[in-house]
């Protein structure tokens, strides 16, 4: 099977360490470059947490740093759910692994335009980036294949009743994202909040054995002590579940659908109004993830990170 070319744009963070984990492993991905972002925490600690990450796995692939900041509202963070760092919980050892000089939004920009419209984003973050490199350079939406993300809610959200993390971080560059045509995936916290890493699944991945096993648990133990004010039974992997459609669409039950932004500046500001059932009768624009066949997504995880040092 030929690769899946991509590019993860993320705030680095809990799940998007495990989301880069996946990326970088998986047998049928090529990861082309990772793009870091503004977002879980202020870019100076989600460009070294991404960073550290990749050196401390040995992962040998470009980091570029992006937008440290949304392209219209004022920057918020989520140390509620990722802690001061951005990644509290594991200890890395003194990094030597730098950023790319290039940024995050050029370097989009130039790998695009010299591809042959073969490469999916896969955004996990806040979409400044991907917003900002839109509004540069238009051209680059006719070269992108397909954008599939980490974003959004069709029901509740996680920082206001109805908008979630990184859509409400930047909802006009999620406004730019969502109305600009592609095809594009929506993971929302519909589908993503049913992937917890509960006690079980991360002495589960711990008992591998391996660096990225340790890893896995070092993470995920903290999002368990963290989210246990919210009642869960652990942190969800969120951003995993972008990575692993690529790979394994069939895990996950989707219906596509009309969805756009909110950007009125009342209540349901950075919402993603996600017409399912066609009230507006417009033409969908996104396919949405419902479901996911947890069983084998945790199946799957396991078998790549047994592939990491
Ligand atoms: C999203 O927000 C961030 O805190 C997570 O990394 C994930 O991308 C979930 O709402
Ligand atoms: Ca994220």
């Amino acid at each position: 099977m030929e690769k899946v070319k991509m590019i993860l744009d993320c705030d680095t963070g809990h799940d998007d360490a495990i989301a880069l984990m996946l990326a970088a492993k998986h047998p049928e991905i090529q990861l082309l470059g990772v793009t870091v972002v503004a977002g879980n925490q202020t870019l100076d600690k989600t460009l070294p947490n991404t960073l550290n990450v990749c050196q401390h796995l040995g992962l040998d692939v470009k980091v570029y740093g992006g937008m440290d900041r949304p392209m219209v509202r004022d920057r918020i963070v989520a140390d509620d759910v990722h802690g001061a760092s951005g990644l509290d919980g594991p200890v890395f050892e003194e990094r030597t692994k730098e950023a790319e000089k290039e940024h995050a939004v050029s370097y989009l920009i130039r790998t695009l335009m010299e591809s042959d419209g073969d490469i999916t984003l896969v955004p996990v973050g806040p979409l400044s980036n991907i917003g900002m490199a839109m509004r540069l350079e238009p051209r680059i939406i006719n070269k992108i294949k397909r954008i599939v993300l980490m974003g959004g809610a069709v029901g509740i959200g996680n920082v206001t009743p109805g908008a979630e993390f990184n859509v409400f971080a930047d909802p006009e560059a999620a406004h730019v994202v969502f109305s600009s045509g592609l095809p594009i995936v929506m993971m929302g916290l519909d589908l993503t909040n049913q992937t917890i890493a509960t006690m079980e699944i991360i002495e589960r991945m711990e008992g591998i054995g391996n660096k990225a096993g340790k890893l896995f648990g070092d993470i995920m133990r903290f999002t368990f002590e963290s989210q246990k004010v919210n009642g869960l039974s652990g942190g969800p992997v969120h951003d995993v579940t972008a990575v692993m459609y690529l790979v394994h669409p069939e895990f996950f039950e989707t219906r596509d659908m009309f969805v756009e932004v909110d950007l009125s500046k009342g209540p349901s500001y950075g919402r993603t109004v996600a017409d399912i059932n066609d009230r507006f009768h417009k033409e969908p624009n996104v396919t949405v993830g419902l479901n996911t066949n947890l069983p084998a997504f945790w199946d799957e995880v396991e078998r790549v990170l047994r592939l990491h040092i």
